[in-house]
């Protein structure tokens, strides 16, 4: 039998009781299925934070396997929603900081980096934060009020211990103009900037500034976000980092691509964060990038193929190798990155069950929906043994 990490085993005993409900396997079966011994949190300790996305339920279900694993494995924590301005702040004055408190504190006692997901967003952030009493939609300078009270409003609460901050999200399309949001509506273009210099006066001086995308390689996203951090730099707007999301395909970006986009962000000279890296391994019907707004499709047959949970053995393979390559780049560049962050702990977890395709079985982490260790995450490990 292949060796297994203690600590592992016990988490897996836990989940083989049932906890998750996919799972039909035994602990000794699960114990087969990864020869390594050492965490990927242990494996990376001397190239870069190896995070995960947590989400309430395992803050609000007592010992979710999912949280335990997190714990074991990852040096870094995000939160997938419970930090965005819907979650936290859904009314004026009506706050929900029990989740956020609970991610807050797991950090300090676990000892592991907490990021701070997400500051300013287009998406899930409630229509009251754009309008005042009457309805109509506030001015520039009642809108950057209330952005930094947000932004005082965390850093009163948590100071440094949420040390990374997502500071804007998502707020340039594809062909590299300014997305048209509330946001850019009210403010202008100088939206992103004026962000930043509220991050900067409200946010802990120690706190890493992010601006973060997705689809980072395609060259109008990439060619503005550098002539941004550019002009940042020459106005001295601070801005720490770039966060590259990192929902990739199976196939595309190649590791080429991702070679030469990681290349030109490293040489502006600010830290790289990878914040949402997963794999779609069932593919994505030509859709790209993780815009939540697209109209999603309908699982089928033909686009949801292992619905029972039988993955040929071939495809794990060919998934494996696809995480390898993906690695093997973030090593060649472990001197820029900080972090590589994935969004999600187990299969189970992720938003790829239900984008683009609503409903599917999907299997883009590392960990399986039982919590037992994929070939993907022995080849990740492999790498660096
Ligand atoms: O909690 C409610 C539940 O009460 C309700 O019954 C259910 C019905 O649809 O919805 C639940 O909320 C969903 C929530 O995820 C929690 O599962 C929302 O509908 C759904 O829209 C939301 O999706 C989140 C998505 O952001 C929304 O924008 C995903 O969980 C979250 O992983 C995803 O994360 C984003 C990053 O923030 C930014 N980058 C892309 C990434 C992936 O889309």
């Amino acid at each position: 039998m292949k060796i297994y990490k203690i600590s592992h085993l016990a988490i897996i005993a836990t989940l083989a009781i049932g906890v998750f409900s996919c799972s039909e396997k035994s602990t000794e079966q699960v114990t087969e299925q990864s020869g390594s011994t050492v965490t990927l949190k242990e494996a990376y300790a001397d190239k870069f934070l190896v995070g995960a996305t947590l989400g309430a339920s395992m803050f609000t279900t007592p010992n979710h396997p999912s949280l335990a694993l997190a714990k074991e494995n990852f040096s870094a924590v995000t939160l997938d929603n419970d930090m965005k301005w819907e979650r936290i702040n859904p009314l004026p004055g009506k706050f929900n900081f029990e989740i956020a408190d609970q991610f807050a504190q797991l950090g300090v006692d676990e000892n592991i980096s907490t990021v701070g997901h997400v500051l300013f967003w287009h998406s899930q952030t409630p229509d009251w934060v754009f309008k005042d009493d009457e309805g109509n939609l506030l001015t520039r300078d009642a809108l950057l009020e209330r952005m930094r009270e947000r932004a005082k409003m965390f850093a009163t609460r948590y100071g440094s211990r949420i040390k990374i901050w997502d500071v804007v999200n998502e707020a340039i399309e594809d062909d590299g103009t300014l997305r048209k949001s509330l946001y850019n509506q009210i403010i202008g273009d100088d939206f992103i900037e004026q962000a930043f210099i509220i991050a900067d006066q409200e946010m802990p001086k120690d706190a890493t500034l992010i601006y973060n995308d997705y689809g980072m390689n395609r060259i109008g996203r990439r060619d503005t976000v550098l002539a941004m951090v550019k002009e940042f730099q020459q106005k001295g707007v601070r801005i720490d980092g770039i966060g590259l999301q990192g929902h990739w395909g199976m196939v595309n970006p190649s590791a080429e691509i991702i070679d030469t986009t990681l290349t030109l962000y490293a040489a502006t000279g600010l830290r790289l964060h990878i914040t949402e890296l997963d794999v779609d391994f069932l593919g994505r019907d030509g859709m790209t990038g993780a815009d939540v707004d697209i109209e999603k499709l309908i699982a089928t047959p033909e686009n949801n193929p292992y619905s029972d949970g039988n993955v040929p053995a071939a495809a794990e393979d060919k998934f494996a190798a696809r995480y390898k390559e993906i690695f093997q780049t973030f090593i060649k560049h472990q001197k820029s990155i900080d972090r590589v962050t994935f969004w999600g702990v187990t299969d189970g977890d992720s938003w790829l069950n239900g984008w683009p395709v609503v409903g599917r079985t999907n299997y883009p982490l590392l960990f399986k929906r039982d919590g037992s260790a994929k070939k993907a995450h022995d080849a990740v490990i492999d790498l660096v043994k």
